[in-house]
């Protein structure tokens, strides 16, 4: 299948400015053909659940051929799926399909490295030092008498080195892993190569682009050392605002929306990659690694709103991804905060404590204006699995000499059924492969059939609110006004006298006056009056 441009559908509205949209870790979500692997089979036969829960869009981490080094996010054609998870084929049914049910795809693009299997890093291998194709990665001699030590100082996202040496004796940059050569954006062929892949998927009915790593791109052209704390040679630098108009440009030929990954801190720098020529969006990370505390997060609402508005851009909205700690597990701990440095095994949780925020949380996200994402699993309650370290495949846990369990523990396969030797995640008739990280017991007791019929699941909460957002006049529009209130309550007034209460401290707290309760977190108290904890959605 391949659209016409502007196509109708895809044309409509600013659908993106306020969409619910459900990110689809294909590895995790369903294995259609019981080997032990999510697929694209998989993701078809659910995507009736998909439009039942009220989603607008779904992401999917990269689905394309990969070695797996770091989940896909080691990309070796960018043009051609997985042959684990499906086909290209496959692909574009499934984007006929879920339009069909009123669900737009968004696909993610990871531009700042390749695969070490990628034809292009191939054929720079084999073409030696000071060759056209070594020109489109970062290759270097090492420094020291024999060219022993690394090009420059620059530490890895990921731990460790951010050089790897070759046979011949140069060495190549990785911001991540050694499987995942950094390619220099320098490099026209690297500019266009890329914006011929964004129209390769927006040809098939991608409705968006996530771009991964979207700050990371351009690189310092000296590649000179770095003082400690100092990411200016390959964070945010000023070239990216012109790759990302070139970008912009060939979105709206589609009308295709651009969304960053931005781990930009200053609010300001990150609202220049929002100007109207640039990302239609990106990931709100600052409002994620909040703790649970109203004074922090009324902090970061008022800051995300007072940066977006100048350029024009709506807020994101996330509380997680395949990349951070699960919601009902952070919001357990001691330390609500998500810190990549500070994750560790073994760390005391109260998970009803953590359930208990993570769906207040839920009604505070999903009340505030702009667009907001949900990470599967995340409608269900998943908690963070401690993965057994023998069956971590993450890079992030073995690159830090095991310290850091890595991100496995909330990409473990979703439970669809209470039982099941896989509870439902694989098909046990056509396949009998146990899926690629072992579901803990009791996995079950979270399975989306367990909960469809329980008022008072996360799922029923997730149906109802999204269902709620969608429907009621209110939700629409970015205006938001603080409405006075206790100590530690957050409460505030949408369009249309709807008004969102979120209570954060220790003790009950009145409501204000009100026409109508339209949902609640958990239920009010005997008094009619919204307990620790819980939030509520009121029609004045
Ligand atoms: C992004 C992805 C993450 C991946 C990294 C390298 O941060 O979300 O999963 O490991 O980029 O591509």
């Amino acid at each position: 299948m391949t659209l016409a441009r502007k196509d109708p559908f895809v044309v409509a509205d600013d659908w993106w400015r306020g969409a619910a949209i459900y990110q689809v870790y294909v590895r995790s979500f369903a294995d259609g053909d019981g080997d032990g692997t999510g697929d694209l089979a998989g993701v078809r036969s659910r995507l009736p659940y998909l439009a039942r829960l009220g989603v607008d869009a779904i992401w999917f981490t990269p689905w394309y051929r990969s070695p797996l080094a770091d989940g896909g996010y080691d990309v070796a054609d960018y043009r051609a799926i997985d042959p684990a998870f499906g086909t290209l084929a496959e692909a574009e049914k499934l984007i006929a399909e879920a339009r069909d049910l009123g669900i737009r795809v968004i696909v993610d693009v990871v531009p700042n490295h390749v695969s070490d299997q990628h034809p292009w890093f191939q054929a720079a291998l084999a073409a030696g030092p000071g060759s056209p194709e070594r020109e489109l990665f970062h290759f270097r001699p090492g420094r020291g008498p024999h060219g022993e030590l690394p090009p420059n100082n620059w530490p890895s996202q990921f731990a460790g080195s951010t050089w790897t040496r070759v046979p011949d004796g140069e060495w190549y940059l990785h911001l991540f892993t050694p499987e995942q050569p950094d390619l220099n954006w320098a490099h026209p062929a690297v500019r266009q190569e890329h914006e011929d892949v964004l129209r390769f998927w927006f040809e098939r009915g991608a409705a968006g682009v996530r771009v991964d790593s979207a700050a990371l791109l351009a690189k310092d052209p000296t590649l000179a050392d770095a003082e400690p704390d100092d990411t200016s040679g390959y964070v945010d630098r000023d070239e990216l605002h012109d790759i990302y108009r070139a970008w912009r440009a060939v979105a709206d030929a589609y009308d295709g929306v651009l969304i960053g990954e931005l781990w930009v801190p200053d609010p300001e720098r990150f609202a220049r990659y929002l100007r109207p020529d640039e990302l239609h969006t990106a990931f709100n990370f600052d409002f994620l690694t909040r703790p649970w505390d109203a004074a922090e997060l009324r902090a970061s609402i008022d800051r995300t709103l007072a940066y977006h508005a100048p350029v024009g851009a709506p807020a994101t909205w996330v509380l997680c991804n395949h990349d951070v700690t699960r919601t009902v597990t952070r919001y357990g701990r001691a330390d609500t905060r998500f810190d990549f440095a500070t994750k560790r095994f073994g760390t005391p949780t109260d998970l009803g404590l953590g359930r208990r925020r993570a769906r207040a949380a839920a009604l505070l996200s999903l009340a505030l204006p702009g667009s907001v994402y949900l990470y599967q699993g995340e409608e269900l309650g998943l908690p963070e699995v401690e993965v057994d370290p023998a069956r971590i495949q993450d890079p992030m846990h073995a690159r830090s000499g095991g310290v850091d369990p890595g991100r496995d523990g909330c990409r473990v396969p979703l439970p669809w059924t209470a039982q099941g030797p896989t509870y439902g995640f694989g098909d046990t008739d056509t396949g009998s492969g146990a899926p690629w990280l072992p579901q803990p017991p009791g996995w079950g007791a979270y399975a989306a059939e367990a909960q469809a019929d329980d008022p008072r699941s996360m799922l029923a909460l997730y149906r109802s609110a999204l269902h709620l957002r969608a429907c009621q006049p209110g939700f629409q529009g970015h205006e938001l006004a603080w409405l006075d209130a206790a100590d530690d309550v957050l409460a505030f007034a949408r369009g249309a006298g709807l008004v969102c209460v979120v209570n954060l401290s220790a003790e009950p707290a009145a409501l204000p006056p009100h026409r109508e309760v339209l949902l609640t977190s958990d239920p009010l108290d005997g008094d009619g009056r919204l307990p620790s904890d819980t939030a509520v959605w009121l029609r004045t």
